[in-house]
């Protein structure tokens, strides 16, 4: 049978994309003067390590990166039946069974489609093959800001028309339709599994709200239950059924960005501030019967979406409800400050507390700190800080960690309010390129190892030790132990699964390693 013309030219143009990809691996290293280097792609050319499969039982594979310059460079070695007796020994604990992870991601804020947008068409596939497709980083989660943030060019809602309590003049803005829903598409194309979407709004429009403005302190006029409050509760739903007509349905939402910012005096950028109680109320009330009573009555709702140090408070506050609780399913959590909360004192104990609740990360990023600010190029303390804290937040029940934007320029923005970060992917737009930072591949050594229904299991350490640490068995059967060197202590070690035998192996200075094996 011929091939009709629109197939025939689908089929070239994916032989095309798969020898492109496959002749690409290394990456091409670009010092700026910072303690690492980042990872130089163009329009045609991008490390990759391509799509991962396990070799044979009794085989495993590494892939690791370091601060000396190694981005998951690939190994294999053999399982041996008998220890080498010396150091330190990690024995894997299959019975000892924790949550299952549900994915790894970014966000797609006005800023990462403008900064995607800005280069070249083949560039841009690029940008997102890397993320999004099977030789990618294996992302499967997605924040998408509901109108703008303080990573938007200007401020906006969807529904800036005073009064409009029926949503007659509800609008996607011109960021949504013209950027970030084609590209949301074209990453739904690359991926091999369905996005998990997931949407947050930063601030109500102005005319809904105490203080009349989209920044500053201020919540929502009226009490739950009244007509503002319903309101903003079908801003949401319309915000689902606008997006449902280019074929994006969302798996979550949250009830609103940092509701901490919005009680703060002179917040410099868009927020709504609640207070748990308030925010229990208008879940129970109003957020949680719209959405039952909406077309997508599935979507999951997510507390909190703010630092941890507001847990275990936050959680018991709204939890403890019933009428709120049916309509939950998750606490979301943002990383800033965890140095300063205990991971077992706020995650830990909101677990225990709340079995049936999941534990999710929602935002991060580097260079957020007054003190170690916006881009740094080649940084490998950033990456090591990611990689700390998602390590910290999978050993304590988290079961998703979301980057925030999937790509910034040089200065660390755009940011209308000048609130420049880092970001894993920097483009350039003058020279058609963009950078993967150490920190695109913090992210790598979890998201692309780790698939959706991963159960983290234990891990048994034979001695104390300045490794950090974290197991998993994989829907397959398959184990991955992803380890973090950042030590200077000196250290060897072994792992040890009972299944299969022994792994010698070594994490260098500065390193972050992925094993894994199979077991049957
Ligand atoms: C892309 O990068 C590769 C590897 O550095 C280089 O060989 C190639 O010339 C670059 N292509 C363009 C269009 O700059
Ligand atoms: C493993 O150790 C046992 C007992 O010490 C020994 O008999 C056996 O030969 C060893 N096997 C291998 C493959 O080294
Ligand atoms: C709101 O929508 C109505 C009818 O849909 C239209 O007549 C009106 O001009 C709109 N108002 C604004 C401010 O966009
Ligand atoms: C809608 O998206 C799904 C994947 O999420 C895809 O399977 C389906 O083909 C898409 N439908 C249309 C009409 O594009
Ligand atoms: C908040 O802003 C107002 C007006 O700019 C100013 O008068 C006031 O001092 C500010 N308050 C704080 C706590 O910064
Ligand atoms: C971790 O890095 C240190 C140097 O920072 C090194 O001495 C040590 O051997 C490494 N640990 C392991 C287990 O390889």
């Amino acid at each position: 049978m011929a091939l009709s013309l629109p197939s025939a030219v689908a089929l070239v143009f994916l032989t095309a994309q798969v020898t492109h990809s496959a002749e690409s691996n290394k990456c091409v290293g670009r010092n700026f003067g910072h303690d690492s280097v980042v990872c130089e792609c163009n329009s045609t050319y991008c490390d990759s390590v391509g799509s991962v499969t396990l070799p044979p039982l009794g085989q495993y594979s590494s892939y690791l990166s370091s601060m000396a310059g190694s981005r998951l460079e690939p190994g294999r070695g053999q399982v041996q039946v008998n220890s080498t007796g010396a150091g330190l020994r990690l024995t894997v604990v299959p019975y000892q069974k924790y949550q299952k992870i549900r994915g790894f991601g970014g966000a797609m804020t006005d800023a990462a489609a403008i900064n995607i947008l800005s280069l070249s068409a083949g560039a841009q596939d690029q940008l997102l093959r890397q993320y999004f497709s099977s030789e990618g980083i294996g992302y499967s989660v997605v924040r998408v800001p509901m109108a703008s943030c303080d990573f938007s060019t200007r401020l906006y809602t969807y529904a800036d028309t005073p009064g409009d309590y029926n949503l007659d003049n509800f609008t996607l803005a011109p960021e949504d339709v013209n950027m970030k829903i084609p590209l949301l598409q074209r990453a739904q194309a690359l991926s091999p599994r369905p996005l998990s979407l997931l949407a947050s709004a930063w601030s109500a429009p102005a005319w809904m709200k105490t203080n009349d403005a989209l920044i500053g302190k201020g919540s929502l006029k009226g009490q739950p239950g009244g007509k503002e409050h319903k309101t903003w509760a079908q801003y949401y739903i319309r915000f689902l059924e606008e997006y449902a007509k280019y074929n994006l349905t969302f798996w979550a939402l949250t009830t609103g960005n940092e509701p901490s910012a919005g009680q703060m005096t002179n917040y410099s950028f868009q927020a709504l501030g609640f207070t748990p109680e308030e925010q229990r109320d208008w879940v129970a009330l109003d957020l949680g019967p719209a959405l039952h009573a909406s077309s997508y009555p599935h979507t999951h709702i997510l507390i909190l979406d703010d630092n941890r140090l507001l847990l275990p408070h936050w959680a018991k506050v709204v939890l403890n409800d019933i009428h709120a609780g049916r309509y939950i399913h998750g606490v979301a959590v943002h990383w800033y400050m965890d140095s300063l909360v205990p991971a077992e004192m706020s995650l830990g104990v909101t677990h225990h507390l709340y079995p049936d609740y999941y534990l999710f990360g929602t935002e991060a990023c580097a260079g957020w700190n007054p003190l170690d600010r916006g881009v740094k190029l080649g940084s490998w303390d950033r990456a090591e800080q990611y990689a700390h804290d998602i390590m910290e937040d999978l050993n304590h029940y988290v079961v998703g960690w979301t980057d925030w934007n999937l790509a910034l320029d040089q200065t660390g923005g755009p940011n209308w309010v000048k609130n420049f970060v880092d970001s894993p992917v920097i483009v350039d737009t003058k020279r058609d390129v963009f950078y993967k930072q150490p920190t695109f591949y913090s992210m790598a050594h979890f998201s692309k190892f780790l698939w959706e229904g991963s159960q983290r299991v234990g891990v048994s350490a034979s001695r104390k030790t300045d490794l950090e640490y974290s197991a998993f068995i994989r829907p397959d059967g398959s184990v991955v132990l992803i380890i973090l060197n950042r030590s200077s202590s000196v250290i060897l070690f072994e792992v040890w699964d009972p299944a299969v035998g022994y792994i010698t192996s070594t994490a260098p200075a500065h390193s972050l390693l992925t094993l894994a094996w199979n077991t049957h």
